[in-house]
């Protein structure tokens, strides 16, 4: 195996800030290269409100030898009390708001590292779930590299894997549901020379390799360790592909002009969907999941009327190029992906999934209510009315914050009929954009991560209408307009441009919102966005997390208060906040991009692109009290990946990190591995569970 390290490999011109050009050019069309796309001049308003506003206003564990390498095969060492299968999601309960427990966390933080694998605490045990190619579908064939097909793919796990969500149904037993974001192809074929290079076939086994995979999975004895079933008919394993599963529209942009294509001439179906970033499971069991980097995959964009280049070119797609430098060239495959002869097909996908995993049958829907960007994903908290909220990011740089409020109330109980309801609430609703506001002098937002003088980035913000149902508030914009032309609604009302909004979720014990902002290397940098109280860095490398209080406690309301808790990079430096605490006793942190919660309320985060050059990783922090930013890094992951999921079982036994792009190095290949993560021969990417050995509670 040799020693690869991203630092002397050869880059591809890609400007990408820490990440690797390989992981720039697959999974997101190299959008760092490409000029911001959003160019609304709707100028920082926290900049011109703050100039008018007056005044008011590591433990880094030692040395490596501590380490649990988590794939050792060390087993559980104590025997633990059976617990009676992973709580559900609270059904049709309103969240237990108001609440604010310190939480706590006693494991002791690894050390930044650049290992080729996983690692955990000491005390801690780790195991794959499931890895690329593994079956999935009852009758699936075992994986062959030098065989594989796309029918074969469509039968298996997925690749590269990011949302993770687990769902129990029986006692120590849960339906897991994954993401597949992107493929890979350099690290996917034995022989792989260029996208161009490619048979038809292979890229349909990338078309079958996106999608989602349902699994069915037990716990192994009575440890937290987790595997998929066995020895039992499956009732539920299913793939969902880009290649050929349909998905249902829903809402008020089904049947416009805009989503009608050759082959559905009604704009009521869609083939597939693309680039599955994240995601989150709703409190009456299903999964939703964000339609990302859509962009990527399509081709002509060039050749579409003068009048929709602008519609396409806010999204990222080429309106120059038939082909882009990036493009995957799918047209090859399936012609529906050239725009020049389907010019609607984009607008069919950058919405938000959801998939009930407990109905194989259903086809999976775009909710098109909840608008259309590139999103990361979607989580919901039910508010005290008994509406249904979901918060949302658009992981572009200087794009926007939005949420959603069902026009339904939810239904308690889980009896068919609460069920069948709850199943539509998501597809009518309210739509609303953030617009922020610093409570700091501008004079004091430098730009270098110094605190103004009340002590925090902080303020107020306001949630911006742009479509209740089927009436617009943008003028000029109907409500399909609104809802398949987001962006260019959230250009309209002025709302914030922020620093890449990833995952955005709810703490169903506080009732805050948590945002990943991961970083935007662009900020203040040349003619784009200067810093502002929200996103306070030039040229921000590593990112922030972004707090929102709703005013009342109230998810309906259209007024919050907002602060950032946690200013990521080395604490060492200067520009970095951990909540006040000690930043002596905290782990470095970078490119945060998802988030997740443990029953006790304490903050996960996991980390996409470390610019600090070590890996990617998984960190917890109690979020209230005096330990509020006592951040520990709780994983790491190999070499070239990142780090997704997590999702934190709700007996707190188990926590469930996907590790995405193992080995995604430029000038890896299968032959040539950067990684040999998971099996010792060439990258996988895999789900992996972390469990205490001594059968507590993980982190407390
Ligand atoms: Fe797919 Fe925004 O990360
Ligand atoms: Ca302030
Ligand atoms: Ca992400």
């Amino acid at each position: 195996m040799p020693e690869l390290s991203r630092r002397l490999l050869p880059l591809l011109g890609h400007s990408g800030g820490s990440r690797d050009a390989m992981t720039c050019l697959y999974r997101c069309g190299n959008a760092c290269d490409h000029p911001v796309p959003n160019e609304s001049d709707n100028a920082y308003l926290g900049d011109v409100v703050n100039a008018s506003m007056s005044r008011r206003g590591v433990m880094r564990a030692g040395a490596a030898g501590a380490l649990v390498l988590g794939l050792s095969g060390a087993s559980a060492a104590a025997a633990v009390p059976a617990s009676a299968a992973v709580p559900s999601a609270p059904l049709g309960g309103a969240p237990q708001t108001g609440g604010g427990k310190a939480g706590k966390l006693s494991f002791k933080a690894i050390p930044p590292n650049t290992l080729d694998t996983f690692v955990v605490p000491n005390g801690y045990d780790s195991s794959v779930v499931i890895r690329w190619g593994d079956p999935v579908v009852p009758g699936a064939p075992e994986f062959d590299l030098g065989r594989q097909t796309a029918k074969r793919q469509s039968q298996q796990f997925g690749y590269n894997n990011d949302f993770v969500g687990v769902l129990p149904f029986e006692d120590n037993r849960a339906l897991l549901v994954v993401n597949h974001e992107y493929t890979n192809e350099n690290l996917m074929f034995p022989g792989f020379t260029t996208l161009d290079a490619l048979t038809v076939e292979q890229i349909k086994v990338a078309m079958a390799a996106h999608g989602l995979s349902v699994v069915e999975i037990e716990r192994v004895g009575r440890t937290g360790e987790w595997r998929p079933a066995q020895g039992r008919r499956l009732r539920y394993n299913k793939r969902i592909t880009a290649l050929e599963t349909v998905f249902k529209l829903t809402g008020p942009v089904v049947g416009t002009a805009a989503v009608k294509t050759a082959a559905d001439p009604k704009g009521q179906w869609v083939i597939g969907t693309l680039n599955n970033c994240a995601g989150g499971v709703t409190p009456w069991g299903t999964v939703l999941s964000g339609e990302e980097n859509f962009n990527q995959y399509f081709v002509g964009g060039d050749a579409v009327a003068e009048a929709d280049k602008p519609k396409l070119a806010r999204y990222g797609i080429s309106t120059t190029a038939r082909y882009p430098s990036d493009s995957r060239k799918w047209d090859r495959a399936q012609e529906r992906f050239d725009l020049a002869k389907h010019p609607n097909e984009a607008n069919r996908f950058g919405w938000i999934v959801e998939v009930d995993p407990f109905d194989p049958e259903a086809p999976p829907r775009k909710h098109t209510a909840m608008g259309r960007f590139k999103h990361e994903g979607a989580n919901v908290i039910v508010a005290k009315s008994g509406h249904v909220v979901a918060y949302m990011g658009d992981d572009e740089r200087f794009d926007y914050l939005y949420k959603f409020v069902s026009d339904k109330k939810i239904m308690k109980g889980n009896s068919p009929a609460a069920r069948k309801h709850n199943l539509s609430i998501l597809e009518s609703g309210t739509l609303y954009v953030a617009q922020v506001t610093g409570d700091s002098p501008a004079a004091e937002i430098d730009g270098t991560g110094k605190l103004p003088a009340d002590g925090a980035f902080d303020g107020t913000g306001k949630w911006i209408k742009l479509v209740s149902g089927t009436r617009s508030f943008v003028p000029g914009m109907t409500a399909a307009d609104v809802l398949t032309w987001t962006r260019q609604a959230g250009d309209a009302v002025k709302a914030t441009k922020m620093d890449r909004p990833e995952d955005v979720q709810p703490s169903l014990l506080t009732g805050k919102i948590y945002a990943a902002m991961t970083n935007n290397t662009n900020r203040a940098v040349g003619t784009n966005p200067g810093v502002d109280e929200a996103n306070p860095r030039s040229a921000n490398k590593h990112g922030h997390i972004f707090e929102i209080t709703e005013d009342k406690g109230d998810h309906t309301g259209e007024s919050f208060t907002w602060t950032l808790p946690i200013v990521c990079g080395d604490p060492a430096a200067a520009d970095t906040y951990f909540g006040g605490y000690d930043k002596t006793a905290v782990s470095p942190i970078s490119c945060p991009d998802n988030v997740a919660f443990d029953s006790a309320g304490n903050l996960w985060i996991s980390t996409d692109g470390n610019a600090l050059g070590t890996n990617d990783g998984l960190f917890a922090t109690p979020i209230e009290g005096s330990e509020r930013g006592h951040l520990r890094q709780f994983l790491t992951v190999p070499r070239g990946a990142e780090t997704c999921g997590p999702f934190i079982t709700s007996d707190d036994k188990s926590v469930f990190v996907a590790v995405q792009h193992p080995g995604e190095i430029t000038g890896a290949s299968v032959e040539k591995p950067a990684s040999t993560w998971p099996d010792g021969d060439y990258a996988k990417p895999a789900v992996v569970v972390t469990w205490r050995l001594d059968g507590r509670p993980v982190g407390s």
